[in-house]
């Protein structure tokens, strides 16, 4: 009896070999281990003839071995099919990143970052320290320090982001200044480039977060306003493409420099006006814990203010959206 469903159980192992999907698989299963199938028919069989309990046995006990390896052989397909499918997505969704590209739609750095870079080496290049700092920052570098008194009108929390206690987030990398000269080794020579907030609304001209430069050369040896001078226009006939470029200052008021100054320079026949300068106050150093005679200048640019002069656009907002069409006719 045995040799009868041999040869049957052998052609279904054949099927289950040979299955190619889970289609077939599926009805070999039904055909197999199924309600119906052959392995609950054979039972069915050696249950109602008349056979001695020891063939009876026998032929149970083989049933339910090959009832278990057609199982194992089932379930052992079917993860050879999935592993095949999932390969095939593999294979197809496949993408050669060496191949050229087909157009010129490709990602570029944004305009901005671009300019940071480009700053930061030059100053690199010159022998500056280029650091960078905290934008969540403490009272003491934002203000007090910086010889801005508590009753300062920037220090009130309609101009600046406080987040609790003392800690707020900057309004300026002037901030730099104080953690380089607390280090206590003259000279200094730093330029940071960072994101500073002010509660500002958003208009053309107003953004609550941008990007600001700082600069500050401080030492032992005699620095004036010449100096000052000297080092903004090489770097502004750097960023302007100009050997020519001329600046000027205005008296202003900012408490951690004296003489306070605004920069202007002159671009396409017209002074705009680009950022705040002045000789490092003397408060400025002894909050440092610097003594004797120490001089320096510091000067503070915007880098948006920059860009946008360069590419001759009015509104700050161009430079944060994202349309691509206006990004890309930027430069450098
Ligand atoms: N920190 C000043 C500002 O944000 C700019 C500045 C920097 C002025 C350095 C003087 C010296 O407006």
């Amino acid at each position: 009896m045995i040799s009868k469903i041999q040869s049957r159980i052998e052609e279904y192992i054949k099927e289950i070999k040979t299955a190619n999907n889970h289609n077939e698989l599926n009805s070999i299963k039904i055909n197999t281990l199924g309600k119906n199938g052959i392995i609950k028919n054979l039972l069915k069989d050696v249950l109602d003839r008349e056979y001695d309990d020891d063939v009876k046995k026998n032929a149970f006990d083989y049933i339910n071995k090959v009832k278990q390896q057609i199982t194992q052989m089932i379930l052992k397909k079917k993860t050879e099919i999935d592993d095949f499918i999932q390969n095939s997505k593999i294979n197809l969704e496949y993408i050669d990143v060496t191949l050229p590209v087909k157009n010129n739609n490709i990602g570029t750095r944004h305009i901005l970052s671009s300019m940071v870079e480009k700053i930061r080496k030059y100053f690199i290049f010159r022998g500056f320290d280029v650091v960078d700092g905290p934008e969540i920052d403490r009272e003491f570098y934002n203000f007090d320090a910086l010889n801005i008194k508590k009753t300062h009108p920037a220090r009130q929390s309609c101009d600046t982001f406080y987040i609790h206690d003392d800690w707020l987030l900057r309004t300026q990398t002037s901030t730099m200044q104080i953690r380089e000269l607390s280090k206590k080794t003259l000279p200094v020579k730093m330029v940071s480039i960072g994101r500073v907030f002010r509660c500002d609304s958003v208009d053309s001209t107003h953004s609550p977060i941008f990007t600001q430069m700082e600069c500050l050369v401080a030492g032992r040896d005699p620095i004036c306003i010449g100096n000052l001078r000297h080092e903004l226009i090489n770097f502004l006939s750097f960023i302007f493409d100009n050997k020519n470029i001329d600046i000027r200052f205005r008296t202003s008021y900012f408490p951690f420099v004296e003489p306070g100054m605004e920069v202007d320079c002159l671009y396409n026949g017209s002074w705009l006006e680009i950022g705040g300068a002045g000789i490092v106050h003397p408060n400025v150093f002894s909050n440092c814990g610097i003594d004797g005679k120490v001089y320096g200048f510091a000067f503070g640019l915007g880098i948006e203010r920059i860009v946008m002069i360069k590419n001759n656009i009015n509104d700050i907002r161009f430079l944060y959206d994202t349309d691509v069409r206006i990004l890309r006719g930027l430069s450098l």
